[in-house]
């Protein structure tokens, strides 16, 4: 089960799907608290432990996949703690960018939340000490992502704005990598690109979530044949997210079903279905 905010972990869906095409990959997207990058830690830590529960005991998948910076940051442990089934967690891909810049300066760009993480700080004084590591937290760019699943094309000129004020702390333009560490980011890769004023490697950690995930599921997974099609499940009503539930059917989501966490069933949480086409 990989879980995320809102669409940023179909990023990781991808990745594992491109590595391992016959694991049963099923997604949910906490709708109903997104999105997760303006959020206080202690919302975030009560939160995060909660649903992660409620969800595993709905699905029971094998693995559960925290496709998102801005929770496995703050919260990994609590969620391990809490359930009793292998935990992968997002890590910032600092380390890989690290490693390829030829500059000697990177870039990072991620939620508020992420940026003011001490777990992000640990991450670059381990692995990025002998490299300078500018960072910008945009949540404008996090929406820019998610009107992009959703089908929409934004002006390119939001793009350059909204990550404008990375290369703003750039003075000597020495920046030649920039890590993605928002799973949101790898789906305006493109759009980024495009609207840099150089050309940048952009990093994610979508490959390495996938392969430490496949590491976990073992070898049975290749040959592992799902039986019944992925689902999708979210935290808020899908009636009210018609384009969300057809951007998961994009993704080989076909229905998307309903997490109803007001309903007091104690551990059975309420399942609905919308089908969509
Ligand atoms: N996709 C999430 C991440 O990786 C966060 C987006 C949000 O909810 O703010 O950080």
């Amino acid at each position: 089960l990989v879980f995320d905010s809102g669409v940023g972990g179909l990023t990781v869906v991808d990745a594992i799907r491109s590595i391992a095409p016959n694991v049963r990959v099923d997604y949910a997207a906490d709708t109903g608290f997104f999105p997760y990058g303006d959020k206080t830690d202690a919302e975030l830590r009560a939160r995060l432990p909660e649903v992660a529960d409620e969800l595993v005991e709905v699905i029971r998948p094998d693995v559960f996949v925290i496709a998102c910076n801005t929770a496995s940051t703050l919260a990994l442990p609590e969620v391990r703690e809490r359930l009793s089934i292998p935990v992968v967690g997002t890590v910032p891909a600092i380390k890989p960018a690290a490693l390829l810049s030829k500059t000697g300066k990177i870039g990072l760009l991620a939620t508020p939340g992420t940026v003011r993480r001490d777990y992000t700080a640990a991450l670059i004084s381990d692995f990025a000490h002998d490299v300078e590591v500018v960072l910008h937290g945009s949540l404008e760019l996090v929406s820019l992502a998610e009107r992009v699943a959703r089908g929409e094309t934004p002006d390119l000129a939001d793009f350059a704005a909204a990550q404008a004020p990375l290369f703003a702390q750039d003075e000597d333009h020495r920046i030649d990598t920039i890590v993605l560490a928002c799973t949101h980011f790898p789906l305006i890769r493109e759009q980024l690109k495009q609207t840099a004023p150089r050309a940048i490697n952009y990093v994610d950690s979508g490959g390495a979530i996938a392969r430490q995930t496949c590491r976990i599921l073992g070898a049975q997974a290749p040959d592992f044949v799902p039986e019944q099609p992925p689902r999708a499940i979210i935290t808020s009503d899908p009636s009210r997210h018609p384009e969300l539930v057809d951007t998961f059917v994009r993704f080989g989501f076909s229905r998307t079903e309903h997490l109803d966490r007001q309903t007091d069933m104690g551990r059975v949480s309420q399942v609905s279905s919308t089908m969509r086409k």
